[in-house]
């Protein structure tokens, strides 16, 4: 088995991660504890590289959602796997994303989020398919655009395989090996 094509390196990764970090930091610079909520599985490594990267007080929490595959549920319709545990009431929150495809987990997020008055929410996603987007989201801290590609790594999987990758890299779905 070859190893996926690489689209970006590690070192642009860190490069950017660094960028994205002291944005958010100098951003939120005095308004108390960000809660930084990690959307799984597909985040996990980016928001630990970005979190560490910070120079404010942060909280790490996780949300899972998965989308619906079958039955009558329209496109896009996902539903809620896990939930945080703190409350963000009050609160500054920043969604973290692997990646922004067409739109929709990163819509319902924020209008399930919205409900439960947080001082303000935004968005950071490392990636962003900006021609699929069938929802209009905007990503307050992005890393950076891609094309159509199926990418993985740094998270991000094919069928549960290459997330721990150190780079970004492409495949061929029809031929993942
Ligand atoms: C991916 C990614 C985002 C979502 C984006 O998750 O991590 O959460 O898809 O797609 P959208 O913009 O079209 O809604 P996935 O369902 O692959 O789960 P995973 O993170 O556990 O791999």
């Amino acid at each position: 088995m070859n190893d996926p094509e690489t689209l970006i390196s590690e070192k642009d990764i860190g490069t950017r991660v660094d960028e994205l970090a002291a944005e958010i930091s100098s951003d939120y610079a005095d308004k108390g504890e960000l809660v930084l909520i990690g959307v799984l599985k597909g985040a996990f490594i980016f928001l630990a590289d970005l979190s560490r990267k910070l120079t404010i007080p942060r909280l790490i929490e996780f949300i899972a959602i998965s989308s619906y595959q079958h039955g009558s549920m329209p496109s896009g319709a996902v539903r809620l796997v896990m939930d945080v545990r703190a409350s963000i009431e009050g609160r500054h929150v920043l969604i973290v994303e692997d990646i922004v495809d067409t739109g929709h987990t990163l819509h319902y997020l924020i209008d399930m989020l919205e409900s439960r008055g947080p001082a303000s929410i935004r968005t950071c996603a490392l990636l962003r398919k900006e021609h699929k987007t069938e929802v209009d989201i905007e990503v307050d801290y992005l890393g950076f655009k891609i094309g159509d590609e199926w990418v993985v790594g740094y998270g991000l999987d094919f069928a549960e395989r290459d997330r721990t990758l150190p780079y970004i890299g492409v495949i061929q779905p029809d031929d993942p090996d």
